[in-house]
């Protein structure tokens, strides 16, 4: 790390101001001639070009993998008048990136740096979109490789560098050189905001960058980021790779068996309203769903087998002397697990990650081991794991993470959330109240895997393709202008507010609003008025 740190110092001081050569009203012209003023080894600037808001920008280089694992296409009406710059970075001596940076005409003086998600590999097109249609200078970038699979990894020591840390903090420091060298001062406050992969990016940087942001949102965060390849991997392992097995449990059936988990859970929170409010609350008795005289259609009932296999399912990964590995995968997500998890098949965040960084392509993720697995979690490369409990440094800085993580994450755990915080409330002998200063964690009730799910989830961390600006919005509605008020002015998130939409489709009306709670406080119904009346649940 040394070596970057003094491989990056090289490059960036000096860097000058283009738009100050040129006149005040002609971003346009500054935007254009910024590709060739900008000239700096290490930093190219492929192109820079000025695009107006309402232009419908085609992206037509973006790998397919890209857009198979977001399943949407990366066109983007822009919401703002927008300088688009991209640019090759140097990672390292034998590495590179690509990067983005969108910078808004109507800037803020903020900037904002997004996560890559999975083991992409993807610019974030959409974040993009989002930060400069909300006066941020904002940037993405390709994490060091294109596209979802892990195959760049493999004998590429320096490729899995970059995806562990290195590309996130080259990344961000190279995007506020370009916003210091486009408007000709820096940055007043900079800010990352990242789910999954990108939550782990988040909390890697508070860990290791402390200095480089002021304001980090982490969701639903990969940490332990080898324990959780241990454990998936072990999960798509126990639900069986023979779908023809009798004893394989089809997707019909996890429909019956997230039914059951719901009319045993739904109403411990006090309303019935589809969603497990806390799932700490619900033990699910799979029992209840073996096959008898009368309960005897299989595709509704469980076999004794089936439900030892269940419970295995729902439980967490213990190392071999007994101590926790991973935490368990919430109940409520049986269903929306299926595909990730239990459908037959490994899926390839995991698989590529055994092929092309713990063994090698030859290697038949059908026949994982429990050695296999230990081997996964125990190897480490670049400190992925993401699990330094230690964050005195961002704290020191004045820095502040706000981080969340769904109740309904079907491929995340919850629970590594939580637990991640207790390891810092003890690391740094901090009790909540006090961790409260600078690191704030909220559980959402009906959010699924970062976006999505049965309830009110949307909390302003996506744009889902429409354009709305963040700054706009109240901060309790919104994290990233949370994050905002927090940081400039103090405002210190009590709760965050999550919007449901009818249908749960983004977009469509708002059915109602929740106020989610900040850790350890939960949810409770106090039963004046109805469940969508956000003053009938209370923070305890
Ligand atoms: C934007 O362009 C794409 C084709 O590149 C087209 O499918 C889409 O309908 C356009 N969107 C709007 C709002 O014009
Ligand atoms: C890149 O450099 C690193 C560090 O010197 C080395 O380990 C790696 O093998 C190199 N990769 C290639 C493809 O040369
Ligand atoms: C990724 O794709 C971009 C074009 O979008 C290309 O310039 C770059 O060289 C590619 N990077 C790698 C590592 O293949
Ligand atoms: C399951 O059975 C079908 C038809 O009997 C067969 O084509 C398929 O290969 C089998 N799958 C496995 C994983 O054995
Ligand atoms: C069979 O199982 C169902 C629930 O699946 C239960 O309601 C019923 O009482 C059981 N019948 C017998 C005979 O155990
Ligand atoms: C299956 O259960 C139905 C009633 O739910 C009953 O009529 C039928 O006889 C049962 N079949 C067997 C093989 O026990
Ligand atoms: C259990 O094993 C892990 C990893 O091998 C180790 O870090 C931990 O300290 C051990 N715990 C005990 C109680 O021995
Ligand atoms: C991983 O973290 C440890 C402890 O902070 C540090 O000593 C080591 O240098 C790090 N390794 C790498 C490759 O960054």
């Amino acid at each position: 790390m040394a070596l970057l740190l003094s491989f990056w110092a090289a490059l960036v001081p000096s860097l000058s101001s283009v738009v100050a050569q040129h006149p005040i009203h002609s971003f346009e012209t500054a935007c254009s001639a910024f590709a060739s003023a900008f000239n700096h080894p290490g930093v190219k600037v492929q192109f820079s070009q000025f695009l107006p808001q309402g232009y419908n920008l085609s992206i037509t280089d973006y790998p397919q993998s890209c857009l198979d694992s977001q399943g949407s296409s990366p066109v983007q009406i822009l919401g703002a008048d927008v300088c688009r710059v991209a640019i090759l970075v140097d990672t390292s001596a034998n590495s590179s990136m690509t990067l983005e940076a969108w910078l808004p005409k109507a800037w803020t003086g903020r900037f904002l740096s997004g996560g890559n998600g999975g083991l992409s590999g993807c610019i974030q097109y959409t974040d993009l979109s989002y930060g400069s249609s909300s006066g941020f200078a904002t940037v993405s970038g390709n994490n060091g490789h294109n596209g979802s699979s892990g195959a760049p990894f493999y004998t590429h020591p320096e490729v899995l560098e970059d995806y562990s840390y290195r590309a996130i903090y080259v990344g961000s420091i190279v995007g506020k050189q370009i916003a210091q060298a486009f408007y000709g001062r820096d940055a007043s406050k900079s800010y990352f905001m990242g789910c999954s992969g990108g939550g782990r990016q988040g909390f890697k940087l508070a860990q290791s960058f402390p200095e480089v942001f002021d304001g980090i949102i982490a969701a639903a965060p990969a940490l332990d980021f080898d324990s959780f390849i241990a454990w998936g991997a072990q999960l798509s392992s126990i639900a069986g790779f023979d779908t023809n097995s009798t004893e394989f449990i089809s997707e019909s059936l996890w429909k019956a068996i997230h039914e059951e988990v719901l009319d045993q859970c739904d109403g411990l929170d006090g309303a019935l309203d589809g969603i497990i409010e806390d799932t700490d609350l619900c033990h699910p008795q799979y029992e209840r769903l073996i096959c008898n005289e009368t309960a005897n259609d299989s595709s509704k009932c469980l076999t004794r087998a089936q439900v030892g296999k269940v419970r295995a399912l729902y439980e967490p990964l213990y190392n071999d002397n007994g101590s926790l590995l991973y935490p368990k995968l919430q109940p409520g997500t049986e269903t929306t697990s299926f595909d990730t998890y239990f459908s037959g098949t490994l899926s390839s965040l995991f698989s590529d990650w055994f092929k092309y960084v713990v063994y090698n392509p030859t290697f038949d993720t059908e026949t994982l081991s429990r050695e296999d697995l230990i081997a996964a979690a125990s190897y480490d490369p670049y400190n992925i794991s993401t699990s330094k409990s230690d964050l005195s440094a961002f704290e020191r800085r004045g820095g502040k993470l706000l981080t969340l993580h769904g109740f309904e994450d079907n491929i995340i755990p919850t629970d590594i959330s939580t637990s991640y915080y207790h390891r810092v409330s003890e690391a740094m002998s901090r009790p909540p109240s006090s961790l409260d200063e600078f690191y704030r964690y909220f559980r959402v009730s009906g959010l699924s895997h970062c976006a999505l799910g049965n309830g009110a989830y949307s909390v302003g961390m996506y744009s889902f393709g429409l354009i709305p600006n963040a700054m706009e919005q109240d901060p309790d509605d919104n994290v990233l202008s949370r994050i905002v008020a927090w940081v400039e002015r103090g405002e210190a998130p009590e709760y965050i507010r999550g919007t449901a939409f009818v249908g749960a489709y983004p977009g469509s009306a708002i059915a109602y609003k929740r106020k989610h709670c900040k850790y350890p406080a939960t949810n409770k119904y106090v039963g004046q008025g109805s469940f969508t009346s956000e003053n009938s649940w209370t923070c305890l």
